[in-house]
């Protein structure tokens, strides 16, 4: 596996590449979740390349940018283990100038949900992926679904922009008591844990309503709180498959949305149905 953190060098190596190649952008502290998405590239594609960087432009004043969990060492053997071609990791200084152009996220999509409890994470987020997406020129790049507002506006940026790349959204991955993986589940202490798994059971329930024939996003909401309630909730909502929110659900074009910070930690879950 090569190793690169210059981006110059980057787009060396990948002028020389013929074959088609997989992109999956990380902030590293890589688990369960991050390997099936490099599982998935390397069935993929001829080449796999993995970036690693804690992109500070997305987090907020305040948030956790510092205590972000950094693994460098054990990432890097996970990415050789699955067989990582190319693991970029850049550094602050070499991907970003002084004085950077601005990207901003869509006015209205970029600004509710997530863009709302957290007003410019996505512009961020855009900079940063439009940044890795032109030095890599991936074939495909593999997103989780897990962060469906963030899947979103970058399959939108991909078409207003006219890039060339496939973006692949991915299954989230849970534990087997329903937890969604992320990196900031270290933040959680052993009773904390137990609340985080509130916003499951509450996409749990919400399912089944839905199976039974309930259709109101409203009375969804209002059970999926009652849930929630040990949490303290920042969403619960119900959109389509282009953010829009919705007053009945449609099946096979909608997103059941939850955000709710357990003790100090933020978490995010979402059930496609
Ligand atoms: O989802 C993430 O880990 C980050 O938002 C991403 C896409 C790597 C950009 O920093």
């Amino acid at each position: 596996m090569i190793q690169i953190t210059n981006p110059n060098e980057l787009q060396e190596y990948r002028n020389y590449i013929q074959e088609s190649v997989g992109f999956v952008p990380t902030m590293g502290a890589l688990h369960e979740g991050h390997i099936s998405l490099i599982k998935r590239s390397i069935k993929e594609n001829s080449k796999t390349i993995v970036s690693i960087f804690v992109n500070p432009t997305q987090f907020l004043p305040g948030e956790d940018l510092d205590a972000y969990p950094r693994k460098i060492e054990s990432d890097i053997k996970i990415c050789e283990l699955a067989g990582v071609d190319c693991l970029f990791m850049p550094t602050i200084d070499t991907i970003y100038t002084k004085d950077e152009l601005a990207i901003k996220a869509p006015s209205i999509k970029g600004y509710i949900l997530e863009g709302y409890n957290r007003p410019g994470h996505f512009d961020g987020v855009l900079q940063i992926v439009l940044k890795l997406l032109n030095l890599t020129k991936p074939t495909h790049a593999y997103f989780g679904k897990k962060d469906a507002q963030q899947l979103f506006l970058i399959q939108n940026m991909v078409k207003q922009l006219y890039l060339s790349t496939n973006i692949v959204p991915c299954e989230i991955i849970r534990e087997s008591d329903g937890l969604a993986l992320s990196s900031r589940n270290v933040y959680l202490s052993n009773t904390e844990r137990k609340d985080a798994l509130l916003l499951s059971k509450s996409l749990k329930k919400a399912t089944k309503l839905i199976i039974e024939g309930e259709r109101e996003c409203q009375k969804i909401q209002h059970q999926m709180m009652e849930i929630l309630s040990p949490t303290a909730v920042e969403y619960v909502q119900i959109v389509d498959r282009d953010f829009n929110y919705l007053e009945e659900v449609l099946i096979d074009n909608s997103i059941i949305l939850v955000a709710a910070r357990v003790g100090k930690t933020r978490l995010i879950d979402n059930m496609w149905v």
